[in-house]
């Protein structure tokens, strides 16, 4: 059987169920399962306040609107962010039409601290933090630099799924001003899709929750459980989008979160298989994760000279890996003429994403592990 790079389990059965309760009760769409669901992911993630989505990328848009609205910020002002990233991530900040800044990329994948400090500028307002694969990073230091320079800090947590650092969320550190998860089709909690977006202020939760609904002030959960003729009644205070998540994702999202952590415990076994098979092999560079115990792994990579090589003779044992992602910088859209981030430019040629996902076996991740080992044992060093 051919084995893919992603592929997500659903509790079928389970799901069909708390499906079927949405169908029975009439509600599929913003409230009942919603609520339900926000309230439990609070629950496991300690997070003061989460609202669901449609996907992350609503969520990164929303992020980047609301902390440039209420913190009175320019087209012209900038946000530092990374190009190894799904293009999501950008397109928030282009969204609000301001200037992504790119920082380089550090051994984790994630944005380089140091680079960051320099790049730096009096019309930086935030940086966004792609917690790449699951990865932490160096989060902390990013943290401290937002501090020091009073920058606003938004972390893209689409792969942190489960992610902690000693038991706690990254995502609620103090000092994150706002945290996006992704629960997409292929993710360590999937939906088909559908996010959540956790701000640390109250307020700005209760900005997005308006914005998230065209603007109107009241959700019609809200206000089938109010009282009296006026019930119907709304205002509409700001020009919002429709994207709030549904009770019929909620309602897969609420049962797929009581199995996510016993899945990334999975996830961890089969990359450390991964990693005690390449140890001794010095032409495959492994991407390493700073508490490697508490690390989603959403995907696993490497690094290789050879990339497309060893992509196109994997899929000849029906075995397909993937890319994720390619410097962001090669895309017209956000193309640099200047080559600012040369680690970033230099791994989006090498770096190769192999299969990890709950359906495959400790003898499958050997099996690809040994044709990883034996094509590039013929290549050049990294
Ligand atoms: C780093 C990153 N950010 C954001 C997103 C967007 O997530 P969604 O598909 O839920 O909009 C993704 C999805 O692949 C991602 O990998």
């Amino acid at each position: 059987m051919a084995i893919q790079v992603l592929k997500p389990k659903y509790r079928v059965e389970e799901c069909l169920e708390e499906i079927k309760e949405c169908l029975e009760v009439g509600w599929t769409g913003l409230g009942f399962k919603t609520v339900e669901f926000e309230n439990k992911w609070k629950e496991y993630t300690n997070h003061n306040n989460a609202h669901f989505l449609n996907s992350a990328t609503a969520g990164l848009h929303l992020a980047v609107k609301i902390l440039k609205m209420e913190n009175n910020w320019s087209d012209e002002d900038e946000i530092l962010t990374t190009p190894i990233t799904f293009v999501s991530t950008n397109h928030a900040i282009l969204y609000e039409s301001m200037v992504p800044v790119f920082v380089d990329v550090d051994e984790y994948l994630c944005i380089d601290p140091v680079d960051l400090e320099k790049k730096i500028t009096k019309r930086s307002k935030a940086v966004i933090f792609v917690g790449y694969g699951g990865r932490v990073g160096q989060l902390e230091k990013v943290v401290q630099l937002c501090k020091k320079y009073n920058l606003k800090l938004i972390l893209d947590a689409a792969h942190m799924t489960g992610t902690r650092v000693n038991g706690v969320f990254p995502g609620t550190w103090d000092g994150v001003d706002v945290t996006v998860y992704s629960f997409q089709a292929v993710k360590n909690l999937p939906t088909s899709d559908s996010g959540m977006i956790c701000f640390s202020s109250n307020d700005y939760d209760a900005l997005c929750r308006k914005l998230t609904w065209l603007g109107i002030n009241k959700d019609t959960f809200t206000r089938s459980n109010d009282k009296g003729t006026y019930k119907w009644r709304y205002s509409v205070d700001y020009l919002g989008y429709k994207y709030h998540g549904n009770s019929i994702i909620a309602a897969i999202g609420i049962v797929q979160l009581k199995y996510v952590d016993e899945d990334n415990e999975y996830r961890r076994k089969l990359a450390r298989t991964y990693d005690k098979c390449f140890e001794n092999n010095d032409k495959v560079r492994i991407i390493d994760a700073p508490y490697k115990d508490e690390c989603s792994y959403h995907i696993y990579e490497i690094e290789v000279e050879d990339r497309d090589g060893l992509m196109n003779e994997l899929a000849k044992h029906e075995i397909y890996a993937g890319v994720h992602y390619r410097d962001n910088r090669e895309y017209s859209l956000f193309h640099e003429d200047i080559d600012t981030c040369p680690k970033a430019k230099k791994v989006s040629n090498h770096i190769l994403t192999l299969p990890l996902h709950l359906w495959l076996s400790e003898e499958d991740i050997l099996k690809i592990a040994e044709v990883v080992n034996n094509y590039t044992s013929g290549n050049d060093a990294l």
